[in-house]
């Protein structure tokens, strides 16, 4: 290591992480496993992280699946390899827990795309609604919100609301298309989006459709209608991930971050995925912010236990309960974590 402590965590104001170097020929793999052991540390990951990192992860999920193990985990520490909302979460949810985060501006479009001052002057127009956000939303709107909802439990969140109730749905709009659709329920949406999610090229998938005409095409309710229009099924990650085990096509195009296709790879080696393309010439359609995390700033943030998700004692208080009230519906409706 070359900087001292000291002056790394200065800088982590500045770039984030720990400015520290790692020793290229260090293993990285035994440190951080050795790190969980010495400190009774948890590493909860997202299917968006690189593959090397769900390899190390003692949980991989989808964002229902990472909030109920946050819920319930003995661990002393949280590590979360995922985005800051999603630590945040986790820090609602354990508020007692140390909750870390290996780059503290791994963010996300979409919730960037919802600021609550706004979101307040927005829902001041719609005295009679309740708000229901997708959890890919920062704490403070949370605050805002009385109930969360995942691209898993989305559904069963909206139906468990009585019809006559008017709903403001936030801050996704794609996701809240897609809902009324599949719910007939009238919404008031945020014009919010992710910037993944709306990046796939119809012509370019109708075109890798044509090329492989036995391949599955299957999206993530974050993608835009003209995408979903297309789509032989769509759902959350896990819910994707799911599809493609039991389902028998032996070829799929994927329309969501390209993390997940690791899992899908891993359940089924026999079958082949095939990311969708997106509108721009590079082949890749990765989330910008999930793949800041790297296995340097992951061991790193193990070994001096920064950074670290702290939160006002006021957001999480009120933020903790639309989170718990989507936990709740969830649990009636037998949806996300198995064992
Ligand atoms: P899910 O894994 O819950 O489907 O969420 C997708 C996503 O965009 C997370 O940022
Ligand atoms: Fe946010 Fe989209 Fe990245 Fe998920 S994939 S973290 S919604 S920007």
């Amino acid at each position: 290591m070359t900087n001292s402590l000291a002056s790394a965590a200065t800088n982590l104001d500045r770039v984030g992480y720990l400015d520290l170097e790692v020793d290229p020929e260090f293993d990285l793999i035994a440190g951080i496993n050795r790190l969980k052991k010495e400190k009774n540390a948890v590493i909860l990951a997202h299917y968006y992280q690189d593959s090397e990192i769900q390899d190390v992860a003692d949980y991989i999920g989808d964002s229902l699946g990472l909030s109920q193990k946050a819920a319930v985990t003995d661990a002393d520490i949280i590590v979360f390899a995922g985005v800051h909302f999603m630590a945040e979460t986790a820090k609602m949810l354990s508020p007692n827990k140390k909750v870390l985060l290996p780059d503290l501006k791994a963010g996300c479009s979409l919730a960037d795309s919802c600021p609550p001052h706004l979101f307040k002057k927005f829902r001041e127009k719609y005295p009679d609604h309740i708000v229901v956000s997708y959890i890919n939303c920062t704490a403070e709107l949370k605050t805002l919100t009385d109930i969360c909802c995942t691209s898993t439990n989305a559904v069963a969140i909206i139906e468990s609301i009585p019809k006559n109730q008017p709903i403001i749905f936030a801050p996704d709009k794609n996701l809240g298309a897609y809902l009324i659709k599949k719910t007939g329920r009238d919404m008031v949406l945020w014009n919010g989006a992710c910037m993944v999610h709306e990046i796939f090229s119809h012509e370019r998938i109708v075109k890798l459709k044509n090329r492989h005409p036995e391949a599955k095409f299957i999206a993530h309710p974050e993608c835009e209608a003209h995408i979903l229009e297309m789509a032989d099924f769509i759902g959350s990650t896990t819910g994707l991930l799911n599809y493609t085990i039991k389902d028998s096509a032996r070829e799929y195009i994927v329309a969501t971050e390209a993390g997940i296709l690791h899992q899908m790879q891993k359940a089924s080696p026999l079958k082949t995925f095939i990311p969708a393309p997106p509108n721009n010439n590079c082949a890749c359609n990765d989330c910008p912010h999930m793949k800041r995390n790297t296995m340097e700033k992951l061991y790193l943030c193990m070994e001096y236990e920064l950074p670290e998700i702290v939160l006002p004692d006021w957001v999480i208080k009120q933020g903790v309960k639309s989170i718990d009230r989507m936990l709740e519906i969830s649990e009636k409706a037998g949806l996300g974590l198995k064992g």
